[in-house]
């Protein structure tokens, strides 16, 4: 095990570092720049169903579902169609209006996720197409779905899954870039800039993972609080969600992501002195929006850690801590601000003692309902 662990103390630090390399293959073979072109065999040969489809619908669980929330601001931005993301559990229990017209993205690192499954099912009975988009090749959702495109992470050992939901966002923004110039949506030069920018996001990550030991300040600081608070907006409203989910799950800390500006019809009033509260303010997008609600929180007292760009000193003014990420364009930027508080989790759940890569009553799969 020390051997496939790669030096690393967890299998989750290791596979948290991976990512660099892993988001390479993801996009190696598919992406070419030079060409100006998406390569995807599972879609390049369905490709009028995906022009055609009125809607794409996206079914997954956890740690997937908040990958296809990304897709979802992603697709929409790039092409124009209507999203809808589903957890499986619920989809599959609720008599849902789809049909042939559907395209439904399934999306499963393991592809052995039963609810995952029987929603796949279903809609296949009702004639929707369904893409799959798994890592573990030959998995049984790889193997139900009608096409489908692999991550290629390599093997994901811990539970708490990191380099799967970063590829899988990969993944899923060269299949949106591809519908957006299938369907005519996204200009040449737009198209040829964001495949650029994504050729750039490993050696991002590999910047932001530099900041391993200032995070670890911040674990230390922060382990001892009871809840946690993650707020992001827009594209990075989805990794306020899974930021909290790796906190929940392997440090066994109550965390709650939700929409910044959400705050102030709730949450707002769990906020004193002892709530760290984790905010997603990267210079794209919504930033001002979320500056002043740093601002309402920051009058509550809250512990603030801002997830900034480089070079930040807005939101520095106001935070008790800043971890900075490299600037991209704004549909790229969960791809990097998510590196932080996979990083955040990992350190503060082996302060407290925790048993990271198995943590309790979670299995790496969930093959039953
Ligand atoms: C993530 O850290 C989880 N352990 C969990 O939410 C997971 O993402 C979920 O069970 C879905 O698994 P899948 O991607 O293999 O279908």
């Amino acid at each position: 095990e020390q051997i496939e662990k790669g030096g690393y103390e967890h299998f989750m630090l290791k596979e948290i570092y991976e990512q660099p390399s892993a988001i390479v293959d993801t996009y190696r073979g598919r992406m070419l720049v030079d060409k100006g072109m998406v390569r995807m065999a599972g879609m390049d040969d369905n490709i009028e169903r995906f022009v055609n489809a009125k809607r794409i619908l996206i079914v997954a669980c956890g740690t997937s579902w908040h990958a296809g929330l990304v897709a979802e601001y992603i697709f929409e931005d790039f092409a124009r169609v209507p999203v809808e993301v589903e957890y499986a559990s619920e989809f599959r229990y609720r008599n849902p209006i789809i049909d042939e017209n559907d395209v439904v993205i399934a999306i499963s690192q393991s592809g052995e996720t039963a609810d995952t499954m029987a929603a796949i099912k279903l809609a296949k009975s009702k004639g929707a197409f369904v893409f799959g988009v798994c890592n573990v090749v030959g998995s049984s959702i790889s193997r139900e779905t009608h096409a489908g495109a692999y991550t290629h992470a390599g093997p994901e050992i811990g539970v708490a899954s990191t380099k799967a939901f970063t590829t899988q966002i990969t993944v899923l923004s060269l299949m949106a870039l591809k519908l957006a110039k299938a369907k005519g949506n996204m200009s040449n030069t737009d198209f040829h800039y964001h495949l650029q920018e994504l050729d750039l996001i490993p050696g991002k990550i590999k910047k932001a993972l530099e900041a391993n030991e200032h995070i670890k300040e911040v674990a230390k600081k922060y382990m001892n609080a009871a809840n946690f608070l993650y707020l992001g907006r827009g594209f990075n409203f989805p990794v306020a969600l899974e930021g909290a989910l790796k906190l929940k799950e392997i440090s066994y800390i109550h965390a709650e992501g939700y929409p910044a500006a959400e705050m102030k019809h709730g949450p707002i009033a769990l906020i004193d002195e002892n709530m760290p509260v984790v905010v997603i303010a990267t210079k794209k997008g919504h930033y001002e929006k979320v500056v002043s609600n740093i601002q309402e929180i920051k009058s509550r007292e809250a512990r603030i850690i801002g997830i900034v760009t480089e070079g930040d000193t807005d939101v520095r003014s106001m935070s008790d801590y800043v971890i900075e990420v490299p600037d991209t364009v704004e549909a790229f930027t969960p791809l990097l601000t998510t590196i932080p508080l996979q990083l955040l989790s990992y350190h503060i759940a082996v302060m407290l003692g925790k048993n990271v890569d198995q943590p309790r009553n979670l299995a790496k799969s969930v093959t039953v309902e």
